[in-house]
């Protein structure tokens, strides 16, 4: 029977819910319960990161990645469930094939990351028109994306909050920080706005500080 979705983020989570039904490996006794499993990622991750292969690598192959990293598959549903190593795998790889080191890497599939999840997760900004606007939002929107079950995000603490200057700590098991870093950078390129981030790791944590300024509109 065919149902009208209101909006992607509907169709989205209805979709979800069908994948989890039908796979009778998945026991799913409350909303969270795939991520007691530990260490998954959403599909849309990989998809991501396929996406900024084909555009910043053409040479390099994603389905040649997944092969030599001995992985299933090489088709990523989104709001289906991966390894973390698996995901992990094949940055190595990429870093290796690519000559680049690990840290730029996770830094700019980052901010390519912040605009592809801007798109498929939009109805989550809705209403949000600025970086700093963002960023005092960002624990709200990730944990409303951990109640919906699209993913395991991380909790932020917020050291200082002022219109134009933040300080932000990240703790997180994954210890994304690099990732952390892109997205930022993503989310000021998002929001045409010029900032100063600097990052600090420091016992388990990243801290990152960070200075905004609104670009003023252009006149043309
Ligand atoms: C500047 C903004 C943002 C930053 C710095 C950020 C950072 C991160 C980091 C570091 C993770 C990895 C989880 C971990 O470390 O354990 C993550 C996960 C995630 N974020 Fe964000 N995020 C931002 C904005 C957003 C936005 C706007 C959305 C959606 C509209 C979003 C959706 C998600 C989702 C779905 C995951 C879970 C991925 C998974 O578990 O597989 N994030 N985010």
């Amino acid at each position: 029977m065919f149902r009208l979705y209101k909006s992607k983020a509907t169709f989205l989570l209805t979709l979800k819910s069908r994948v989890i039904k039908d796979d009778k490996k998945i026991k799913l006794k409350g909303r969270n319960s795939i991520f007691k499993r530990g260490g998954c990622m959403n599909g849309a991750m990989f998809n991501s990161l396929a996406r900024y292969i084909d555009k910043n690598y053409p040479r390099v192959s994603f389905s040649d990645l997944c092969r030599e990293a001995s992985l299933k598959t090489n088709v990523f549903a989104e709001l289906t469930w991966y390894p973390d190593k698996d995901f992990i795998k094949v940055m190595e790889f990429l870093s290796e094939q690519t000559e680049t080191d690990l840290s730029t890497l996770w830094r700019d599939f980052g901010r390519e990351t912040f605009h592809y999840f801007a798109d498929i997760f939009g109805d989550y900004l809705h209403g949000i028109k600025t970086f700093p606007n963002l960023i005092t939002n960002l624990n709200r929107i990730h944990q409303q994306i951990k109640r919906d079950g699209l993913g395991t995000p991380p909790l932020l603490e917020f050291k200082e909050a002022s219109p134009d200057h933040f300080e932000i700590r990240y703790t997180s098991d994954r210890k994304l920080y690099d990732f952390f870093l892109g997205m930022l950078e993503g989310a000021t390129k998002y929001y045409k706005t010029d900032t100063k981030i600097l990052g600090k790791k420091e016992r388990g944590k990243l801290i990152v500080t960070i200075t905004t300024k609104q670009l003023e509109p252009e006149l043309v």
